[in-house]
């Protein structure tokens, strides 16, 4: 299965996930800070104060990257470390700090791809209302104008946020995530400013004076399936495809919310004001896609969240995230997402699976089903892209195990397996198993192979 000349093999990394030196040089504190730092937040109280030690360590994990022959690396910055209390002033060594990776990645001819935001809000914005707050869309748009104006020489792929639903209903509504709140309405107010925020980020990054190549922003993304056939279970699907795939792509595409909820009109639910839909209107010129697995639904009537339930399928195929294998999820989704934006070129921003397979005696990391998941996932992947859907790259998440948001150390996404005691790195199975793939931009797959 070969892919289409110039495809992009990559993997993916989050600054507040990797980085550590969460109070270095000048840096900030930042949501995740201060929720790592509450007890009982996180799973056996890790923090990411060390992490990976990115901070320190990042030749050596791009030189990885590069022996591992991927020509595109997805990364964030963090804004507390620019921008210390996330306005006024800048920290020049945080600016320095990218400056330094950039240019590693660019030495090495790895294509950097880099995502503004990916969780880690400065603390004092939290202090100030957090993303309820629709001041934040314009702290939000100075920011991405910094980084713009100092990185932009070196970046040409920005993506404006990571994951948007994910960080307003964990954050807002659930509390599983930073800042840990559970407020519905604090939550809905939090959607529509990041829809703002990111239709002045994407501006943003447009009127520096470096021009990007291209600005997307990499989304949250599930297949979602009807529990039954009934039209009330299908109806369902619909509604919960709208609100977890599509309230932030339709708004930024298309300036309108999708229809998700008809008992209310979304200018009602998100306190739309005169002019907001005009801001939202940005549309991207990238779509990025993270996606691990399907979500099923169905109707029911006494829950509160657009009538739907989750049902959990009866699989035992499943990660040790507890999370579906269902590589069909990928190529449902790249062909959905391609019918609906026609014309706007697709990137996997994120895919992989949680499988603790640790170093043997003899420091190889066996971890086959890794390479089982990526190869079916990636399979799926190649026949979207046969069926018509223009994906044009791919990056994997992730290049080492890293600080897993509420699970801590928990769940090990990586290719190359991180000993967190010494920071010693091990460059997984799965890991020599993708250099093979992106070395030959192919994938050995009998296309008869039963999924
Ligand atoms: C995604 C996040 C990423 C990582 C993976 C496993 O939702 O964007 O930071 O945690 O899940």
């Amino acid at each position: 299965m070969s892919f289409p000349k110039g495809f992009l093999w990559g993997t993916a990394s989050a600054s507040f996930q990797i980085e550590g030196a969460w109070d270095q040089d000048g840096k900030g504190e930042s949501i995740w800070d201060r929720f790592s730092h509450t007890p009982g937040k996180i799973k056996k109280s890790c923090t990411g104060d060390v992490a990976c030690d990115f901070y320190h360590r990042y030749a050596e994990d791009i030189r990885t990257q590069a022996e591992l022959g991927l020509n595109a690396s997805r990364i964030s910055l963090s804004w507390p470390r620019i921008m210390p209390a996330g306005k006024g002033s800048i920290n020049p060594k945080g600016i320095d700090f990218y400056k330094r990776v950039l240019d590693e990645l660019l030495a090495r001819n790895i294509e950097p791809w880099v995502t503004l935001y990916h969780w880690d809000l400065p603390q004092p914005l939290e202090d100030i209302g957090g993303w309820p707050n629709r001041d934040l869309a314009n702290y939000f748009r100075d920011y991405a104008a910094i980084c713009a104006d100092y990185l932009g020489d070196r970046v040409g792929h920005w993506m404006v946020f990571n994951e948007p639903w994910i960080f307003t209903v964990l954050g807002y509504l659930q509390g599983a995530h930073a800042p840990g709140r559970r407020d519905i309405a604090a939550a809905l107010r939090a959607m529509h400013v990041v829809n703002l925020a990111q239709g002045l980020g994407v501006r943003a990054l447009r009127e520096a004076r470096h021009k990007p190549a291209a600005v997307g922003t990499a989304f949250s993304m599930s297949s979602v399936h009807p529990a039954t056939g009934s039209e009330d279970d299908r109806a369902a699907a619909t509604r919960w495809h709208r609100f977890c795939n599509l309230l932030f792509l339709d708004t930024v595409m298309k300036g309108r919310y999708p229809e998700i909820d008809t008992r209310r009109a979304p200018e009602e639910m998100f306190d739309v004001r005169a002019g907001d839909m005009e801001i939202i209107l940005a549309p991207l010129d990238f779509i990025g896609i993270n996606l691990y697995s399907r979500t099923v639904v169905a109707d029911d009537k006494n829950r509160e969240t657009l009538n739907v339930r989750q049902v959990h399928p009866e699989t035992k195929n499943r990660t040790d995230f507890g999370w579906e294998v269902y590589p069909a999820a990928l190529s449902e989704i790249a062909l959905s997402i391609a019918k609906d934006y026609p014309g706007v070129p697709l990137y996997i921003t994120e895919n992989g699976c949680s499988y603790g397979d640790a170093p043997g005696a003899d420091g190889r990391v066996r971890d086959e089903r890794r390479i089982d998941f990526n190869r079916r996932y990636l399979a799926e992947l190649w026949r979207a892209i046969q069926a018509g859907a223009d994906v044009r790259g791919y990056f994997h998440w992730t290049l080492t195990d890293n600080f897993e948001w509420a699970e801590g150390f928990e769940q090990r996404f990586g290719l190359v397996y991180c000993d967190f005691d010494t920071q010693r790195r091990y460059v997984k199975d799965s890991g020599r198993w993708y250099s093979g793939i992106a070395r030959s931009n192919a994938l050995d797959f009998d296309p008869n192979e039963k999924m």
